[in-house]
């Protein structure tokens, strides 16, 4: 070994026993600043010696000097670590005991926390509870033609019917949709039967708005078509459906209704869930309440979904959303669903 380079281990010698002497921070920075600054005897070592070597040498010094100094630095830094392990921190010890600050203390403004709208909770359980029967979930567009919201469904041109939907319509002859059934058509147009699915979405008439009409609402339509289904069939599955909902067992009567696409056509009621029938403010004294329209399948609605009304039958309903979420979460006025008072949002959310 050359003279520099014995030089140089007698200084990383006498280096590592001065860090390892050291008992405390205060010390251990005085020896980094004497072996690891910029004046250190190992530096002074390095030039003198560098200077010195004959240049075949040159390199091999070098690289002894940058791993000297890189193990003095190694340990250095590991004796910096277990000494601050050691010191206790600065300031009061931490009493995992006390009570967490109150939001006004601490000055936190609470964040508003986001909810889901109501139409889109009772639309979510509706889903969920006919998806859990084997239904599909389909929807259809909100300008509708004229074929597919009246024609198709039975609902002639100059059909006195088609007065009883207030209809917004556009120039070119297509409509705002006035309900959910030409949905019906479309997924007689999409699938065979048997067909089981219902049809989420926003419907639009034009009418004047009070605590019981909106001009923009939404209903959930169900379709069922498959060979000999019966009444019977659709009062099962609203039962089902009903059940669900209001987790209770509510009895249902069917009353004869008008709808020109299904005969016969029916409204359905459920016994009242609020006062079991003996008669309350919601059901109006009556112990029922009126709950949805629905009947068997026209068979001109089937024909015009190229379905033989010979071969299959089926029922169809239309169920208004925001009035099932008004029962459900007991809302007294529609025009709060589209009003954007967030009070609203928050009390029922
Ligand atoms: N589409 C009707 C409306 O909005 C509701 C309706 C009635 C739908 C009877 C149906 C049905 O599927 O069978 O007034």
């Amino acid at each position: 070994m050359s003279e520099s380079l014995s030089h140089l281990t007698a200084i990383e010698a006498e280096a590592r026993s001065a860090f390892e002497a050291a008992a405390d921070e205060e010390s251990l920075k005085a020896a980094k600043a004497k072996y690891l600054g910029r004046k250190s005897p190992l530096e002074a070592a390095f030039a003198e010696g560098i200077a010195k070597a004959p240049p075949a040498e040159k390199k091999a010094f070098g690289i002894a000097f940058n791993e000297a100094k890189k193990r003095l630095q190694e340990m250095v830094e590991a004796k910096e670590r277990a000494l601050s392990a050691a010191t206790p921190a600065a300031g009061p010890a931490l009493d995992v005991t006390l009570p967490a600050a109150s939001r006004e203390s601490a000055k936190i403004t609470p964040l508003p926390r986001g909810r889901l709208h109501p139409i889109t909770r009772i639309r979510r359980d509706v889903e969920q509870i006919f998806l859990s029967m084997g239904f599909g979930v389909l929807t259809g567009p909100e300008v509708e033609d004229d074929y597919h919201n009246f024609e198709a469904l039975n609902i002639p041109k100059d059909h006195p019917a088609r007065d009883m939907q207030d209809t917004f319509w556009l120039e070119d002859g297509r409509v705002l949709r006035t309900h959910t059934s030409p949905v019906q058509i479309r997924a007689m147009e999409r699938f065979r039967p048997p067909i089981r699915t219902i049809a989420p979405g926003r419907c639009f008439r034009y009418e004047a708005v009070d605590a019981t009409h909106e001009n923009t609402f939404y209903q959930v339509e169900g379709l069922y078509v498959d060979k000999g289904v019966s009444v019977a069939h659709m009062v099962a599955v609203m039962e089902t459906f009903l059940k669900a909902v209001f987790e209770t067992d509510p009895k249902v009567r069917l009353r004869p209704g008008f709808f020109p696409f299904v005969e016969p056509g029916f409204e359905l009621d459920m016994a009242c869930v609020f006062c079991k029938g003996a008669g309350c403010s919601v059901c109006k004294q009556t112990g029922w309440i009126e709950l949805m329209p629905c009947g068997l399948v026209h068979p001109n609605v089937l024909r015009a979904g190229r379905i033989d009304p010979a071969e299959w039958s089926g029922f169809a309903f239309g169920l208004g959303l925001n009035r099932l979420a008004m029962l459900k979460y007991g809302i007294d006025d529609i025009r709060l669903f589209l009003g954007g008072d967030l009070r609203f949002l928050e009390r029922v959310g």
